[in-house]
């Protein structure tokens, strides 16, 4: 009888209790949790076995663990224990795009090797990092648009429906879509990250993301007469991030922007996201699909997982920059026709 692989957890809140949920209801994947880090171990949980698997000792993570999985959040102590855990030899599977974006470099190695698993942090369960690394790398890029947050596009959404914007957030961060600090949500940052961390596996591995960063505008600033004005029009106001060539270096951006109401990205509601790719060989492509919450994400985790137990090398950067065509006129996502006012 095979021994089932242990599993050391981050995290043990939204996306981490339903990833235990998720592994405990599968008989097919060779693993189980032996351990979870949390903050609060008084706080009510719905996890089973949940005396025996919590604790708030980070020390009894990595030696109780053949795999590392990080739900926790942060760009600090979570960075700091996946280091270890990949120094040690382990595989470790993330959806911190937070930590990844910012502390890319120390990462990096390990990317080359294989050993970093991360397709939940960008667009939770709708897979982008798998195709961006493989599919699509048949093809040079020369341009990317997404709708790379759930929150704002929820909040866009309920506006749209003449909610307030108060309400839509405390929605959002009750349906599990916000981050901890739900400002990285609402002023583009979390989007920020996801969309350095696009553009450094498929356009240029080494775009900064300080300069991402400067280029970060969010949404809290929108006021109902603008979205309302979007609407009379027949468009939509989404934040979108974009790669895509200007004077020839590679543009990294995001901004709420006006879409045409048969732009395909204008589709996206609730907690969906869209991801909109140009390749010089394989044209447009586009994936969509929910791009936050508990569930969805946890199933790009536990899919993770199961890559890592099969021996399956997670996804690398590109070695080397490609040049951004000097000939390439991109995608005009509307912001000429009406602009949409950035914080
Ligand atoms: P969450 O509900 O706030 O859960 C975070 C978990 O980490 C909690 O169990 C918390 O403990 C624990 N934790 C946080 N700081 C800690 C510390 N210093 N020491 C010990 N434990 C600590 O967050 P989440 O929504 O599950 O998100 C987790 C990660 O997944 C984040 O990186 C987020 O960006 C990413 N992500 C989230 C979503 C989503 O839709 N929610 C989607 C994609 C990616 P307590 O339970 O005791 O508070
Ligand atoms: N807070 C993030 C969002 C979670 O709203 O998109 C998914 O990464």
């Amino acid at each position: 009888m095979t021994v089932p692989l242990r599993i050391g957890m981050l995290g043990a809140g939204t996306v981490g209790g339903a990833m235990i949920a998720l592994l405990n209801d599968r008989d097919d994947i060779p693993a189980q949790v032996s351990r979870a880090l949390v903050r609060n171990l008084n706080k009510p949980r719905a996890i089973v076995h949940a005396d025996a698997l919590l604790t708030d000792n980070p020390e009894e993570i990595l030696p109780n663990s053949d795999i590392l999985v990080e739900v926790m959040g942060g760009t600090t102590l979570a960075a700091d224990l996946m280091l270890s855990a990949l120094a040690d030899g382990k595989k470790v599977v993330t959806a911190n795009k937070a930590a990844l974006a910012e502390r890319w470099d120390e990462f990096v190695p390990y990317m080359q090797q294989g050993c970093l698993y991360y397709e939940a942090a960008v667009m939770a369960g709708t897979p982008v990092i798998g195709p961006l690394t493989n599919a699509l790398r048949g093809s040079k890029p020369l341009e990317l648009h997404a709708i790379l947050n759930g929150t704002c596009n929820y909040i866009l959404g309920q506006l749209e429906q003449g909610e307030s914007y108060q309400s839509a957030l405390k929605e959002a961060q009750r349906l599990g879509f916000a981050e901890a600090d739900p400002t990285l949500d609402v002023e583009g940052f979390d989007a920020a990250h996801k969309l350095t961390i696009l553009a450094r596996l498929a356009f240029d591995p080494g775009i900064r993301w300080d300069d991402v960063k400067a280029n970060t505008h969010g949404i809290s600033h929108l006021t109902p007469a603008i979205i309302r004005e979007a609407m009379e029009d027949g468009g939509r106001v989404r934040l979108v991030g974009s790669v895509y060539p200007r004077d020839g270096k590679w543009q990294v951006t995001v901004r709420p922007v006006y879409l045409d109401a048969t732009h395909p990205l204008a589709g996206a509601e609730t907690n969906r996201n869209g991801f909109f790719f140009n390749g010089d060989a394989v044209g447009e492509v586009y994936i969509a699909g929910a791009g936050a919450g508990a569930e969805p994400t946890a199933s790009a985790v536990i899919a993770d997982v199961i890559s890592a137990i099969r021996g399956v090398p997670g996804p690398a950067p590109i070695a080397n920059a490609f040049v951004p065509p000097a000939d390439y006129i991109p995608e005009d996502l509307g912001e000429i026709k009406k602009h949409v006012p950035q914080s």
